[in-house]
């Protein structure tokens, strides 16, 4: 059983407020008065497990509070199982990360890479993602990312549901987590292909979310759409290439509007209908992907990289 509290720590900077950090802790009480094996990297005074959690920053991923002695141990990690000594008077808890990159950069992570994030919250499930610090802001969520060359996304639907790949090269986040995501509060997404050369093409859709597994993981676009990919998703070429509203299929789920299977005549999951303009999880062999993003690119030869990308939407007070 965890209990769940949340520590503001509030950085003066010399003249103005600079941001306000907040980092969110889990006490686990089932391992008091026990402590960690594991080494600890700094050991300090503390009044209260408040100000004990104040000092657990970026590179503190657990720490432990005595009330009886007044001390604070701060960890790199901490696992339960290290969780083996006995000492009077400890209680522990356990950094809960935040639930995507929007909380990553709030609470301090600043350069574009690899992040861990706890979706679902009280540490359900921590999965490590690429998070993006400086297109439009920063903070968005690559829901999906390859890079030139790496694994192929003909996956089956239980793999789509929860989630492949790693975030290093090519990884797909899960339709479970997208769902949850996109559900708690209105998001945008972001597409952006990286050619060999440097230059970025994009498009931003303002609203974007999923159903849940029993409407198939619908795709849901609405509002604007900027960038110079130009829209491929909803006003296609043909209608029968608008992507929004379609289930999500894959190679072993087919519920597209074609007479035939999309996700297996393509070579990957998505939200086909009859069939696509827009692709982004084909085969890498260029031969074999055809339109990922048509008419603007019609090859991913030259492709260096592909990321899908989500924020929650800022809300901006309107003008009168
Ligand atoms: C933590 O526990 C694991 C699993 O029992 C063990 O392999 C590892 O050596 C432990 N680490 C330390 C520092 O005791």
């Amino acid at each position: 059983m965890f209990v769940h509290f949340v520590v503001l720590a509030i950085f003066w900077m010399p003249v103005t407020l600079q941001f306000v950090k907040m980092r969110s802790f889990l006490a686990t009480p089932s391992c008091d008065d026990k402590i960690s094996n594991i080494e600890f990297v700094a050991e300090h005074q503390a009044r209260s497990d408040i100000s004990c959690a104040a000092m657990c920053d970026v590179n503190c991923g657990c720490f432990g509070f005595n009330s009886q002695m007044k001390m604070c141990r701060i960890h790199q990690s901490c696992d339960l199982v290290n969780m083996t000594s006995t000492e009077g008077g400890w209680r522990y808890y356990q950094f809960d990360p935040p639930p995507d990159c929007k909380g990553v950069m709030e609470s301090g992570g600043s350069t574009s890479g690899l992040y861990v994030i706890d979706p679902f919250g009280d540490r359900q499930r921590l999965v490590t993602v690429y998070c993006d610090m400086e297109t439009d802001a920063g903070g968005w969520t690559a829901i999906q990312r390859r890079l030139s060359g790496t694994m192929n996304f003909d996956k089956t639907w239980k793999e789509f549901k929860s989630g492949f790949g790693v975030p290093q090269n090519a990884y797909w986040i899960g339709n479970d987590i997208i769902h949850h995501l996109t559900n708690r509060q209105q998001h945008s997404l972001y597409v952006i292909f990286k050619h060999n050369n440097g230059v970025i093409f994009y498009q931003k859709y303002e609203e974007f979310s999923i159903g849940d597994e029993c409407t198939n993981y619908q795709l849901n676009l609405a509002g604007l759409n900027t960038g110079n990919l130009g829209d491929s998703m909803i006003n296609a070429a043909y209608s029968s290439a608008n992507l929004n509203g379609m289930a999500f299929s894959t190679m072993d789920r087919d519920n597209d509007q074609y007479s035939g299977h999309c996700a297996t005549k393509y070579s990957g999951g998505w939200w086909f209908n009859n069939c696509h303009d827009a692709f982004l999880n084909g085969p890498w062999p260029p031969e074999y992907w055809h339109d990922p993003w048509r008419p603007t690119i019609s090859s991913v030869s030259n492709i260096a990289e592909i990321r899908l990308m989500i924020k929650p939407t800022e809300m901006h007070a309107e003008l009168k």
